[in-house]
């Protein structure tokens, strides 16, 4: 039997750059990602009965997860679509599945009746995880999805906040080089358009390779991306770079943009044991851990 807790995202407002109207991220993205997967776009990709029967070698090329997540508690957070929260669920996890997107979540609702699986769908933002208990979950899974928001710091907090002591934090985030290049020019180069330090939502741009028609996108620095993880209260145990780069295409392929710019950053992070003065993020957990920028401890 299915559960569905409907969360209704409290909206936040941002400003768009040099401009004084505000720009609804939530909004704009729930209804993104809403026409994208009504249009069965290929971000909206259910996990086949193939992708069912090898549940954790599909999840799991790295060897990040432990070698079985039977019975743990696993959000996969931005992750509507029916292909993670199908795929922990058929390798025997406690699945609850966060999105923003109705129209995603449908899929992971519909996915799971199929097969007949017990997924939790929680319609809400990344950023609130409010409606969860404090250490609720094992393993957090998010795929690309942090250039959905304006901030990364609530997400990682509410991360820290309801995963277990070493719990596992999975993520994706688009790179912000991949995210500077604004089109071509006549050779074909990629050329960056967008400053390192922008802020506010990305502009449009004529190269749209990695990017999701009507979205409202959100460059993240990589001391954001990484720094701000481990000031959270995380470990980095692994960080790769999937490669995207295609040799066999034409130049107008993304994956000819591959060859020059990784668009994507994966991350393996655990959680570090709370202290009893110390429930989540605060100075006792990051004293022990240096990271570019911080003061020098002895
Ligand atoms: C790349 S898709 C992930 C789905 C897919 N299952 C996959 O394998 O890649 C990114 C997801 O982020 C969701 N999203 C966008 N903004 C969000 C937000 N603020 N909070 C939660 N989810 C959000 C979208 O609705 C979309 O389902």
């Amino acid at each position: 039997m299915l559960r569905r807790t409907a969360v209704v995202a409290s909206h936040h407002a941002v400003r768009m750059a040099g401009s004084s109207r505000p720009v609804d991220y939530r909004t704009q993205n729930q209804q993104a990602w809403n026409q994208l997967a009504d249009s069965n776009s290929l971000f909206a990709r259910v996990a086949t009965d193939e992708e069912c029967r090898k549940p954790m070698q599909t999840l799991d090329g790295r060897g990040w997860l432990p070698d079985s997540v039977a019975g743990l508690n696993v959000l996969c957070l931005a992750s509507g679509g029916g292909w993670q929260s199908i795929l922990y669920a058929a390798a025997g996890a406690n699945v609850t599945v966060v999105d923003l997107s109705e129209s995603m979540l449908r899929l992971d609702t519909r996915e799971a009746r199929r097969r007949s699986f017990q997924v939790q769908t929680v319609q809400a933002s990344m950023d609130d995880l409010s409606m969860f208990a404090n250490e609720s979950f094992d393993i957090v899974h998010q795929p690309v999805s942090t250039c959905y928001v304006p901030d990364l710091k609530p997400v990682y907090a509410g991360i820290a906040r309801v995963l277990r002591s070493h719990g596992l934090y999975i993520s994706q985030h688009k790179q912000p080089v991949s995210l500077q290049i604004s089109h071509r020019n006549e050779r074909q180069q990629f050329v960056i358009g967008v400053e390192y330090y922008h802020e506010g939502p990305l502009p449009l741009q004529q190269d749209t390779s990695y990017r999701e028609s009507g979205a409202t996108e959100y460059l993240h620095r990589l001391d954001q991306i990484v720094g701000d993880l481990c000031l959270s209260g995380f470990v980095i145990e692994d960080l790769r770079e999937p490669k995207r780069a295609d040799y066999q295409v034409d130049v107008s392929h993304f994956g000819y943009r591959g060859r020059f710019v990784p668009p994507y950053v994966r991350m393996k992070a655990r959680r570090v044991e709370r202290t009893a003065d110390n429930s989540g993020t605060d100075a006792s957990t990051t004293s022990r851990i240096w990271t570019p920028g911080s003061p020098l401890r002895s």
